[in-house]
């Protein structure tokens, strides 16, 4: 089954990297057409490289017994060749940019730098790139929920939302705090993984833009090519109550794995779980010690206040939510913006 899921990605992988290639040919014959001496250029360049390798096969035939020299040689035209080939990559940047192309139209585009779609990263020992995991994070982890991150970013982030109105706890408007808060976190997910705080807590009422906030985090995240596992508090611990984290096999991959290995793990709306006793407590206090000694990242959201959080969950899960040294706190205030008059 798993293997099974992981050949169909894979095929997908091969399919886009065709597409890609398909849609590159596409460009050069396009641009091709429109630069006659972007042709002549290519073919150029492709007789000097034939007339390169003939030159090495000749030598490599006439130098048996000679290997140090010959192999001095062999470096010096590799070297001619890389800067041939360098120089005319650079002639046709100018070309097609002095003709109203972009200057990587005819760059293969791939999806991920890292792996160039091949779902793979390193030289001798190959592993799964991030790009990767994420897909069977999404594939299988069904209640992941980043369908919103198109809509709600930083490029989508629009303060006039927030009423300009003085917050009675700030001393600034709610409009220019959510501002310093796009900046503030803006910078973090710049700083991104090497943050001296690796836990965030967005406390406040409903409406004030703690999810929105979290989606913009999770959208710059997953674009630096890390893997990340967003869920609502309820689904979570609703999917965990069939078997709690304590008596978890953690080779197994399957969600319970996936919350301790993803870099970033968000919960959204904390305190909406359904209460079952200490169980909700205990698989709470492992995610995050666990992940507070792996060093990962784990964002939450909440509408309960610090003294509810206190008194809802038990002390061992409060001490490391409320560890300043480890968690920016964040705490959000004004008018509910779903109720605003709608422009
Ligand atoms: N910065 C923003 N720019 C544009 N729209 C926003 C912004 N922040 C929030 N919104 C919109 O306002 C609405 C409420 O925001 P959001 O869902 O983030 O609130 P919340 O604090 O998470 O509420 P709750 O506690 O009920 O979950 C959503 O429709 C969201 O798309
Ligand atoms: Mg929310």
């Amino acid at each position: 089954m798993k293997s099974n899921l992981l050949k169909q990605i894979l095929i997908q992988y091969d399919e886009a990297r065709l597409e890609e290639e398909v849609a590159l040919r596409a460009r050069e014959a396009e641009a091709m057409e429109k630069i006659p001496e972007l042709a002549q250029l290519r073919s150029a360049s492709i007789s000097s490289l034939a007339k390169r390798a003939r030159d090495l096969i000749l030598k490599s035939n006439n130098g048996a017994g000679k290997e140090s020299s010959q192999e001095l040689d062999n470096k010096k035209d590799q070297q001619l060749n890389q800067e041939a080939i360098e120089k005319n990559k650079e002639k046709e940047r100018k070309l097609l940019v002095a003709n109203g192309f972009p200057e990587d139209y005819l760059t293969i585009r791939y999806r991920c730098q890292a792996c160039k779609d091949t779902g793979f990263v390193g030289d001798l020992v190959k592993e799964k790139c991030n790009c990767l995991i994420q897909r069977l994070i999404q594939e299988t982890c069904r209640q992941s929920d980043l369908s919103s991150l198109d809509e709600e970013n930083f490029d989508t982030f629009d303060e006039t939302v927030f009423p300009d109105l003085p917050l009675e706890d700030k001393g600034i408007s709610q409009r220019d705090y959510m501002v310093q808060l796009k900046n503030i976190f803006i910078n973090y997910t710049k700083d991104f993984p090497n943050n001296a705080k690796k836990n965030i807590l967005f406390t406040g009422k409903t409406g004030l833009g703690k999810t929105f906030l979290l989606n913009c985090l999770a959208k710059e995240i997953l674009d630096k090519g890390s893997t990340l596992l967003k869920m609502t508090s309820y689904n979570l611990f609703d999917q965990l109550f069939s078997s709690p984290v304590s008596s978890w096999d953690k080779s197994q991959h399957s969600l319970k794995d996936r919350i301790f290995s993803v870099d970033v793990l968000i919960v959204d709306d904390l305190g909406t779980e359904t209460k079952r006793n200490n169980i909700t407590n205990e698989d709470l206090f492992n995610i995050l010690n666990e992940r507070y000694l792996q060093k990962k990242h784990t964002f939450l959201s909440t509408n309960l206040s610090l003294k509810d959080l206190k008194d809802w969950y038990s002390d061992r899960v409060t001490s490391r939510l409320f560890d300043r040294d480890n968690t920016m706190i964040i705490g959000f205030s004004g008018q509910d913006i779903r109720l605003r008059p709608k422009k």
